[in-house]
């Protein structure tokens, strides 16, 4: 197939030997002109103002290089040429609407046969098996650490292999452990039904983890639900169930002696494309609905159904934590609970919050190494 390139108004049609076609509009060309007059040799920032220097700009001719990259002439004399790689991206990014999201896997109950599990004097090494378990949180959204260190406070270590510890009003390291006075249900031998952390701080903490000290009782099983999974079924059997979930605003609170926390956010959040970025759903901590009692009856409806399908086994991986395991997960996406236990003995947990954005950021940084 032969390259070409075509210039016709606002609009460049390209077509490249491999068959990408793009249509592209000048503006964004030039304001995407890699050259070292218009991008910092280091940083690859843009060293002009778009504002000021896209209403000028007129290209002159488009054209294909033989070596197959893009290169447009502007009236003013500057030249553009943009890799076809880039041109294969910006297509790419034209037909699915956006560009190249992470490769999240959505999951259900059968991955309980194989869980995403990792040993910590493994990705302590800042190598292969470090960027494999931060993968395996990326794209599942959870991955269980064994062989940790019962050493109180380890859990922020495991946290600086990746990104910073996001201190909230339970410190830098929470406890969760059967307490007398508990002020969150989270401290007692209750269930917890699956569910977000913290949705009542805004920006709710994005990873959590979870660090088993102690566990000599009965039951106190982890449940985990992939909530993107749950909601992208509720889209397939209820498209307008999601919709009313994603549209309502829900006050969820958190007070106590020193703490006085609430913020509205929706059960569900999507982007402006409607894919779901963001799921807060916590029982002990969600407000009622209020307004037009008819939109409250079908936020309900939703919410039910959202619910069932987050508490039906097909969605579930449950396991223990033993003492020496560690999970992190994505807070905003995997849901958490745990059974309820008894008996004499202690079960004693600590936890984390930090950022995804860290954690993706070390990510890539290993996958560009090992690239
Ligand atoms: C919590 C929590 C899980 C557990 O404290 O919010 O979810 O296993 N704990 O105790
Ligand atoms: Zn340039
Ligand atoms: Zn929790």
């Amino acid at each position: 197939m032969s390259a070409a390139a075509a210039l016709d108004g606002d609009v460049v049609t390209v077509e490249l030997a491999d068959g990408t076609r793009a249509a592209l509009h000048v503006l964004a060309l030039r304001d995407g002109c890699p050259c070292s007059e218009c991008r910092h040799s280091v940083s690859g920032q843009r060293l002009f103002e778009s504002s000021r220097v896209l209403p000028a700009a007129a290209a002159t001719a488009a054209y294909v290089s033989d070596a197959g990259s893009l290169e447009l002439d502007w009236s003013d004399g500057h030249r553009s040429s943009f890799p076809a790689a880039w041109v294969r991206g910006e297509a790419a990014a034209a037909s699915r609407g956006r560009r190249a999201a992470r490769g999240l896997q959505l999951w259900s109950a059968e991955l309980g046969g194989a869980p995403p599990e990792h040993r910590w004097p493994d990705v302590a090494e800042d190598g292969p098996a470090r960027r494999d378990w931060l993968r395996d949180v990326a794209t599942l959204g959870f991955a269980v650490l064994h062989g940790i260190p019962q050493e109180p406070g380890f859990v922020e270590r495991v946290t600086g292999l990746f990104g910073a510890v996001r201190e909230t009003n339970y410190g830098r390291v929470f406890d969760v452990a059967v307490s007398v006075g508990a002020t969150n249900l989270a401290d007692t031998a209750l269930p917890l039904s699956p569910h977000t952390d913290n949705p009542y701080r805004e920006p709710t903490p994005t990873v959590q983890l979870l660090h088993c000290l102690t566990s000599d009782v009965e039951g106190g099983h982890t449940v985990l639900v992939d909530g993107f999974a749950a909601a992208e079924r509720l889209r397939l059997e209820a498209p307008s169930l999601l919709a009313t979930l994603a549209r309502e605003p829900i006050r969820f609170a958190y007070r106590d002696e020193s703490a006085e926390l609430e913020a509205d956010v929706p059960v569900v959040s999507l982007d402006a494309l409607g894919d779901v970025v963001a799921l807060h759903l916590n029982n002990r901590s969600k407000g009622v609905p209020h307004g037009d009692p008819a939109r409250v009856g079908s936020w309900y409806e939703a919410y039910f159904a959202l619910v069932a399908l987050v508490e039906s086994p097909e969605l579930q991986v449950v396991f223990r934590l033993e003492p020496g395991d560690l999970i992190v997960f994505d807070n905003l996406r995997i849901l958490h609970g745990r059974t309820g236990f008894a008996g004499g003995g202690t079960r004693r947990l600590q936890g984390c919050y930090a950022d995804r954005d860290g954690l993706l950021s070390t990510l890539a940084v290993l996958e560009r190494e090992a690239a």
